[in-house]
């Protein structure tokens, strides 16, 4: 039997992986969309076509998801103090040497950019991309305002690629992050390790008691 930490319940995981998965479709086929030299991506989806017709629809799905991730962790996103300290040791950090940066809560400062940048980047590509939805809005904006909206569209999901690369990488760079999202759980020592601050509150019970569980 050892001891784990429930980091993340079934709803979570679910609704993350829906917005994984509906972005990285997003991605791919946008991406086809925005330069020749990508568009065999569409190749993905049924030819040029089908592609620009399911991406806006992909899109809304992601919306709602997203939103669902607002719902379940807006409020231990909150920007602390503490976050701001620990920005300024991301040096310590990269270097492997936590020991050095203020002890961290539920989510660390960069955990919480990634948050917010998506928190108002996917709006930013919805709005955006409503307005450049031809097929239902096309009549509803004038040709000067759709080709705004287009280049505003381009540059949030620039942005939003780079958050994610960033997102994916932190992911795999702290090791067993993944078995959290996956399998929901993680040790004690990966709370000491990474969360310390977390791992005090938990164990003086802020978080009521089942959250720590024997696994076989
Ligand atoms: C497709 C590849 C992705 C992978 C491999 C991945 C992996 C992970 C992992 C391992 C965690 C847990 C981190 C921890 O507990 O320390 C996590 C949390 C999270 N991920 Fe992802 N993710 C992906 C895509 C996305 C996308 C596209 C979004 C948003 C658009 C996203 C938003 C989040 C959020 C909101 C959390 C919760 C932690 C927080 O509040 O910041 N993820 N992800």
């Amino acid at each position: 039997m050892k001891t784990v930490i429930i980091r993340y319940t079934t709803m979570n995981r679910v609704n993350h992986w829906i917005t994984a998965i509906c972005f990285v479709l997003m991605v791919l086929s946008g991406l086809s969309m925005f330069h020749p030299m990508m568009f065999w991506l569409s190749g993905l989806f049924g030819g040029g076509q089908w592609t620009r017709a399911v991406h806006p629809w992909i899109g809304c799905v992601l919306l709602l998801s997203y939103l669902g991730l607002i719902v379940q962790f807006w409020r231990e996103n909150l920007w602390h103090r503490d976050d701001t300290q620990w920005v300024k040791s991301i040096r310590e950090v990269a270097d492997n040497d936590e020991e050095d940066a203020p002890p961290v809560g539920r989510n660390n400062a960069g955990q919480k950019l990634v948050f917010w940048s998506m928190a108002l980047l996917i709006p930013v590509l919805f709005l955006t991309g409503l307005v450049i939805w031809e097929v239902y809005f096309g009549e509803a904006t004038s040709i000067p305002v759709q080709r705004a909206a287009a280049l505003i569209h381009s540059i949030a999901a620039v942005l939003a690629i780079i958050v994610w690369i960033v997102h994916v990488y932190a992911a795999i760079w702290v090791r067993d992050s993944v078995r959290a999202m996956t399998q929901g759980y993680v040790t004690p020592g990966w709370a000491w390790r990474h969360h310390r601050k977390w791992l005090w509150e938990l164990a003086s019970g802020q978080h009521g008691k089942n959250i720590i569980r024997k696994r076989p």
